[in-house]
């Protein structure tokens, strides 16, 4: 990926407050997508497209068994789609990259997509048929997902159950969503994100990018390396990779260690200790931080040992004061019904790689027309295409997919909530523990994920993570069947 930086000093580390999103909890839950102003570098407004025009937009809070409705409206002027990442939900539900919301006011900047399936106020229903879990939501536009997720629509998303309830876990505000995102900023201090086409006529990002997009800002919650805190007790830390590229290796200074509750789609069984975590763009990973092995007074940083620079530290957080603690961290956390190999009934292979010179767009035709697309990412050497399957698994069947990549590249599958089975013919990374919807596949590496499809019928999408790649046709339908 590319590095943009920055046009003006970078803000100082470790000085703002880490925000904690507005909290919105169901039956019903009311989002207007529009443009808001920010402080997000001291002292400077940012341009947000977000949910109710803030980033992170606000956290919804669901509880297992109590449907979600979504109602969005769309006062931008560029089409979108809300998808719950993670989310088991109805595929008119998920978000596939056509099924656009268009602006309310009428005026559409960008394609329009004919054929498409086109509304201007939705809503998005959220069935809550599933373990607890941290999710998020964030456009899906099709080919214009990185810039819209870099411009700010994307926000946590939250499940609880009873089975987690009855843990003895930090709750409150000893639990914490962090969504990561990097940015860069103008001499305006607006997000600074290499469009082609900043009016959204055509996709695609300059040539130096076409690997990914990076920033040289690090943001939690929307803020430049925020500061938290805290009490000598155990807090709940939920790591989102909502970044459009990049990875964060997270780890603690001056020492000190994590323990691991959960990954993408749920708790583990057993908690984990780690002494670092590393999350891809999409990925999740759900932590117990114990503050009590440090003294108060104690600075603990938040590095980030991928990054190097101004990229090599997340956040901090201050231990200032003692506090009761009743929490715990149960050895058992979750019962997770674990897939053999002879449990599949077939092996599916996806391949993923770039295809250079590829000439034209890619997927729907679009009325605008005028993208050109020097390359373009591929899927067993075939770029997204809504008309095509990649695959037609049979409802109830167990299956095994495997990934091979030559490059890096984070694989989401929408529904699915899925084992790793194999890392290159051997055992799965520690990281790999749980139930997963992305899996970080590493370049030269082949990687095996085992799922059953035993929610939805219908087609989904399974896509890479690094939003440059998605929107650079990196992506194939499946349908259950
Ligand atoms: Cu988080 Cu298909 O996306
Ligand atoms: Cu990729």
């Amino acid at each position: 990926p590319g590095l943009v930086r920055s046009d003006r000093p970078l803000p100082s580390r470790f000085v703002v407050p880490l925000p904690q999103p507005q909290q919105r909890v169901g039956p019903v839950v009311q989002f207007t997508q529009r443009i808001g102003e920010q402080e997000i570098i001291p002292g400077m407004r940012t341009r947000i497209t977000g949910f109710d025009g803030v980033f992170p937009g606000p956290t919804i809070r669901a509880h297992r068994g109590n449907p979600v409705s979504v109602q969005v409206r769309n006062d931008l002027d560029i089409g979108t789609v809300m998808h719950l990442h993670g989310g088991q939900t109805p595929p008119e539900h998920d978000g596939y990259p056509t099924d656009l919301l268009l602006p309310a006011s009428g005026s559409v900047r960008g394609p329009t997509m004919p054929g498409a399936t086109t509304v201007h106020q939705r809503s998005y229903e959220y069935p809550m048929q599933q373990r607890a879990a941290t999710l998020w939501y964030h456009d899906h536009a099709m080919d214009f997902t990185g810039p819209n997720v870099y411009a700010g629509l994307a926000g946590a998303y939250i499940v609880s159950d009873d089975e987690e309830r009855a843990l003895p876990l930090p709750e409150g505000d000893r639990d914490l969503e962090l969504l990561l995102a990097d940015r860069a900023f103008d001499g305006d201090a607006q997000f600074k994100y290499p469009a082609l086409s900043p009016e959204q006529r055509f996709p695609g990002v300059e040539a130096l990018y076409l690997a990914g997009v990076l920033g040289d800002v690090i943001l939690v919650n929307g803020a430049p390396w925020p500061t938290h805190e805290v009490s000598q007790t155990r807090y709940r830390l939920r790591w989102i990779n909502a970044s459009n590229a990049r990875s964060y290796r997270i780890e603690l200074h001056p020492g000190g260690e994590f323990t691991q509750i959960g990954s993408d789609a749920g708790l583990l069984e057993h908690p984990l200790p780690r002494h670092d975590i590393t999350v891809a763009p999409g990925e999740r990973v759900d932590s117990i931080l114990d503050f009590s092995q440090y003294p108060v007074g104690t600075k603990v940083t938040v590095r980030n040992t991928y990054g190097v620079g101004s990229t090599d530290a997340i956040m901090q957080f201050h231990v200032v004061r003692q506090e009761r603690d009743e929490t715990n961290i149960p050895q058992r956390l979750s019962t997770i019904e674990k897939f053999r190999r002879e449990d599949a009934v077939r092996t599916r292979d996806f391949f993923f790689a770039l295809q250079f010179g590829a000439g034209h767009g890619h997927g729907a035709p679009r009325s605008s027309g005028g993208g050109f697309i020097p390359h373009r990412w591929t899927i067993n050497g075939l770029p997204f295409d809504t008309e095509r399957d990649w695959a037609r698994p049979r409802w109830g069947d167990i299956e095994i997919w495997r990934f091979t990549g030559v490059a890096g590249h984070p694989i989401h599958v929408h529904l699915a909530h899925a084992q790793v089975l194999s890392r290159n013919r051997g055992a799965p990374r520690p990281s790999d523990v749980g139930l997963k919807d992305t899996v970080d596949l590493g370049p030269l590496e082949t990687t095996e994920l085992i799922m059953r499809f035993d929610t939805y019928r219908g087609r989904y999408v399974m896509h890479c993570h690094n939003l440059e790649h998605e929107d650079m046709a990196m992506m194939a339908n499946f349908t259950i069947v």
